[in-house]
């Protein structure tokens, strides 16, 4: 062998040895670098959504070992309302939990049985939908939009609030109401004769201080956090209509994900779902409480009669979006509320 060949084979030898470390290093970074999911929100972390977005990612970082990182933005911090589902879609974002309310506009018309006034009279039946075979068809209904639904979290029951007593009907004539994007909620404050106004949620705390909106209609828990009791004195405990969540992810990011990891991330969403369903009524229970202590805003309780007489207003908008959402659908839960008053 003369020196060339000696040094030629050096230099392979050499190429290999920086080739194997590369990929080695490579392979180690690979293992290294987790899957990101960004999962947006538009509500304050301390609230039910808030606080289960953040027990997710506890349970799911753990569950895969830290092969996934969830970065949680809430507060609308990267998306407003519409902005964010159109980001799940183009996969801007991996993960969202809108309000069931807001997927009517978004084209997929029978999640409005959700935010028709007075269709669950109770967290039980409201369950038996969420997390039974109903629940399940409806987030079949989102795929066709790319997107793949979870789970379905709860909130609660709404309230209504406006700068004037709030007890009767009448006392809706004329005020300007915000509301979710929603034909239904739109229909609903028609049916007190009230002028809906939608707008996304980011922007009506601005929007009650300026009096471009008179008054709205949330849970408890998102109406203590945005600090509403600074800009609405009367409250009105009317429990006339649900609010609450699905949790969706873009379907084409989630059906790419190893096997092991969708399965870990199954797995951490049920656990996380419990827990979102688990506090939800405490945590409205408390923050009434809070607003009420707190003593800016007057909370009212409805008479038998005063409950009545909401009921009576906003009842007839269940017949009158029974077509869009399919009556199949309002009968299946209006029967399941049948069976559980008995
Ligand atoms: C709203 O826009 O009023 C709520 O749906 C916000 C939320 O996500 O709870």
């Amino acid at each position: 062998m003369n020196i060339r060949t000696i040094s030629a084979m050096q230099s392979i030898v050499r190429a290999i040895f920086v080739f194997l470390i590369g990929m080695g290093w490579a392979s180690g970074a690979q293992a290294q670098t987790p899957i990101v999911i960004k999962f947006s929100h538009v509500v304050a972390a301390d609230t039910p959504k808030g606080k289960a977005a953040l027990r997710f990612k506890e349970l799911a970082e753990k569950a895969t070992n830290g092969r996934v990182r969830i970065d949680v933005y809430p507060d609308s911090q990267l998306y407003k309302d519409k902005e964010e589902l159109e980001a799940l879609q183009l996969g801007a974002v991996q993960m969202l939990a809108p309000s069931v309310a807001k997927f009517g506009t978004f084209g997929v018309r029978e999640f409005d049985v959700f935010a028709l006034p007075y269709i669950f009279p109770s967290r039980d039946v409201l369950n038996q939908v969420t997390q039974g075979p109903i629940g399940r068809d409806l987030l079949k209904k989102l795929e066709p939009k790319g997107i793949t639904g979870l789970a379905f979290w709860d909130n609660g029951f709404k309230v209504m609030s406006a700068n004037k007593p709030l007890h009767r009907p009448a006392d809706f004539k004329g005020l300007k109401m915000r509301i979710q994007a929603s034909r239904v909620l739109d229909a609903q404050m028609r049916a007190l004769g009230a002028i809906p106004q939608a707008m996304p949620f980011s922007e009506v705390y601005q929007a009650l201080k300026t009096g471009f909106v008179d008054g709205t209609e949330n849970p408890p828990s998102n109406f203590k956090t945005q600090l509403m009791d600074d800009v609405q004195n009367n409250l009105t405990v009317s429990n006339h209509g649900y609010l609450g969540y699905a949790v969706i992810v873009n379907k084409k990011f989630w059906d790419g994900l190893p096997d092991d990891i969708r399965t870990a991330l199954e797995g951490a969403m049920q656990q996380a779902t419990l827990y979102a369903n688990e506090i939800a009524q405490r945590d409205n229970e408390r923050d009434l409480a809070d607003i009420q202590k707190r003593g800016k805003t007057k909370v009212y309780q409805l008479s038998a009669r005063e409950q009545l007489e909401w009921r009576q207003a906003m009842l007839p908008v269940q017949q009158q979006m029974a077509n869009s959402i399919g009556p199949d659908l309002i009968a299946a839960i209006n029967k399941l509320a049948a069976q559980a008053s008995r």
